[in-house]
């Protein structure tokens, strides 16, 4: 295993034309900032690098639409971004910008060394162009009718309505966006990387992380989903792809005769990590160099799902091919995060934006960061709903680690008059804290971030269990001394929890610090005992959380859907819809029987959580049915409301229970079922055909 000195930590340049979202938090900046502050207190040298990416054909155009510049555009969301990452403790050693005279310059060098060494082609290809304002449109600038779904506004790079990616020649009746007339074809030229040349040594290295036999990273600490997209890039070869664009805004082709031509995203956006280093060095009088070009650091990128080959693939190859650089340890990406069982769209206006979150839930960002991170889309896509996030806040947030510190402090208080009482802890018990340290450490290394917060949370519930155990508030009777034990022990858990959760909950971990008297920086390292001294005071018993009501989760999720412009079928991934089954003739469907009913009673079955034993006037007869459904309707809601049950279904037995017949649901392509439903009052017993 190679030893690194130092660690450079990047996080995807968000694109700065729109706010962010708990999506993009989810999938890179949160678990980056974990990781980074994870470093910090066990005292490595880290710079975590990000910025806003101003370029590309996105931010002129909603400049144009809003009618300002693209300078102007970028500098709102600029501000915008970097306020709500440092809003959300996200502590970036540095927040840059590409539209800086540093950054233009540094992306033009880097793709200057790469042309004198011959590592571009020129092309030429038929683009459209823009008559009437003389100019090549990128593929946001052209609009048309979806050749998939017939979306007559679809992009020249993609249908927003029915998610397929596009190229420009694909749009039927293809206008300009910006003269409204139709675009000719016109021969234009760009510098291509040929990434073909280079897949014999990126499959070496992917796979083996070596480089000619030299061992550079271990891709077993990759994950599966990121080391899955490499290959089947790399299996299905790798096609040269154009480094430049015709557009007026973006850093300047540095060539003679590329007048009107920028770089593309690949070859501006990642050299703003590059960048950006360079500002935090001057900024810090130190040399930036080491951290991009000495092979003892560590280098990684902070991604999420659709940048992954870019990080892995095309990154790398400009990296080795410019020649002084080294390549990156590993590219730990998310997946996505979902919200309320249907996909984060900016368009549609289904997110939950940060700035809002924090208009509506004042200084309790860590209640988020602590969600956000337990139901992380580490391995697969993973989805945010607001009754997990009251239930997360209410079951464990207050139940299990504030009420746990505010025990502790309530008993010192009570007891101790507010003092770290004068005996020796219990070491016995504080050697689990020794372990947790371990586990939170392991998984942190190995990327895995919700368990690692999993581990820490179990010791404040191992220090909740201890003071059970323990009953000081009956062992003060008896045994001082003992009681005396007890509260020091659980009052050092609680310190430790301020270490163990900083990485997570840097707000409340502060607190917590503040309230325990614990003024000196703290470290990763376990110093078991002397975090406090006997005979110091602590603070006034405080809640570190507060129960979120049912009513706030509401208001939310009526936000959320009176944000909705277009309804959710669009959203519905066609590829997770079931192909149809065999045909049937009109005989076989007219077997079903088919009725409208009522549903008189419903219960809970015991054992069973997903079944309900409901009672249905069918109009024909008054009959028990099991249904599946307990997941997604309460008993006492779904009384009296009209169902479809098959009513000639054979009776069979579920859980005891005979069932006679069964009640229709549709079902989305997220699993989740609701019934079928008359659309105007059919009596009981009508016949659905
Ligand atoms: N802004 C681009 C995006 O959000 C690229 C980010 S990755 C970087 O997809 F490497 F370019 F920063
Ligand atoms: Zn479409």
């Amino acid at each position: 295993m190679k030893n690194f000195k130092r660690y450079t930590v990047t996080a995807a340049l968000p694109y700065a034309n729109g706010p962010l979202h708990i999506g993009h938090i989810a999938g890179a900046y949160l678990p980056a900032d974990i990781y980074v502050r994870f470093l910090r207190l066990r005292e490595n040298d880290v710079i975590f690098i990000c910025g806003s990416d101003e370029h590309g054909a996105a931010i002129t155009l909603k400049a144009k639409k809003e009618n300002i510049t693209p300078q102007q555009l970028v500098d709102k969301y600029h501000e915008l971004m970097k306020n709500a990452f440092a809003d959300f403790g996200i502590e970036f050693s540095i927040y840059h910008r590409t539209s800086t005279p540093l950054h233009h310059q540094t992306a033009a060098d880097f793709f200057s060394v790469m042309h004198k060494k011959g590592k571009f082609t020129e092309e030429t290809s038929e683009q459209y162009y823009d008559e009437e304002n003389k100019l090549f449109l990128a593929d946001r600038y052209i609009t048309g009718t979806c050749p998939k779904c017939g979306n007559e506004s679809a992009y020249g790079d993609q249908c927003e309505k029915c998610g397929s990616t596009l190229s420009p020649t694909d749009l039927i009746n293809p206008k300009s966006v910006l003269s409204g007339k139709t675009p000719v074809m016109k021969t234009t030229s760009h510098w291509y990387l040929p990434l073909g040349e280079h897949e014999a040594w990126l499959k070496e290295w992917i796979n083996k992380g070596t480089l000619d036999g030299v061992e550079q990273h271990n891709p077993a600490e990759w994950k599966n989903q990121v080391l899955g997209q490499c290959n089947s890039w790399l299996d299905a070869g790798l096609q040269s792809r154009a480094m430049t664009r015709d557009l007026d805004w973006g850093v300047k082709v540095p060539l003679p005769n590329a007048e009107g031509k920028v770089l593309y995203v690949w070859l501006d956006a990642p050299i703003g990590y590059i960048s950006a280093t360079k500002q935090w060095a001057a900024d810090n009088k130190t040399d930036w160099e080491k951290w991009w070009k000495d092979e003892e650091t560590k280098l990684l990128h902070f991604v999420g799902k659709d940048n992954i080959v870019f990080h892995a693939l095309i990154f790398p190859v400009m990296l080795r091919s410019h020649g002084e650089f080294i390549l990156e340890n590993n590219v730990p990406a998310n997946e996505f995060l979902n919200l309320e069982g249907d996909k984060i769209s900016t368009s549609r206006n289904h997110a939950i934006w940060l700035h809002e979150y924090l208009q509506d839930f004042p200084n309790r960002q860590d209640e988020l960061r602590y969600v956000l991170c337990s139901i992380a889309p580490e391995s697969k896509d993973s989805e945010f709903t607001w009754k997990d996030f009251q239930a997360r806040n209410n079951n464990e947030l207050v139940a299990i680690l504030g009420n746990f510190v505010n025990r502790s402090v309530v008993l010192t208080h009570k007891y101790f008059e507010g003092k770290i009482p004068d005996v020796k802890p219990d070491t016995k018990f504080l050697l689990g804290i020794k372990d947790a340290y371990d586990k939170v450490e392991q998984n942190i290394e190995k990327y895995r971030f919700r368990e690692a917060l999993a581990e820490a949370m179990n010791v404040a519930r191992s220090g909740n269990k201890y003071l059970a155990d323990n009953e000081p508030w009956k062992l003060i009777n008896t045994d001082k001394e003992k009681t005396a034990e007890v509260i020091h022990t659980s009052l050092l858990v609680a310190a430790h929890l301020s270490i163990l959760l900083e990485p997570f909950l840097p707000f409340t971990t502060k607190k917590l610090r503040t309230l325990l008297g614990i003024t000196k920086p703290v470290s990763w390292f376990f110093e078991e005992t002397q975090l406090m001294h006997s005979g110091q005071e602590i603070g006034q018993p405080l809640h570190l959380f507060t129960n979120i009501d049912d009513e706030t989760i509401q208001k939310q999720l009526e936000k959320l859907h009176a944000m909705k412009p277009i309804a959710t079928e669009v959203a519905a991934e066609p590829a997770a819809i079931k192909p149809s089954k065999p045909e049937i003739t009109f005989e076989d469907f007219a077997k079903s029987d088919i009725r409208i009913g009522t549903i008189l009673e419903a219960e809970k079955i015991p054992k069973a959580d997903k079944l309900l034993k409901l009672l249905v006037d069918t109009g024909i007869d008054k009959r028990t049915v099991v249904s599946g459904i307990a997941a997604y309707y309460k008993p006492e809601d779904i009384i009296g409301q009209k169902v479809s049950i098959l009513v000639n279904l054979a009776p069979r037995k579920l859980r005891g229970i005979e069932s006679q017949g069964m009640i229709l649901m549709a079902e989305d392509v997220n699993g989740k079922l609701c019934f079928v439903q008359p659309s105007e009052n059919i009596t009981n017993g009508g016949e659905v055909k």
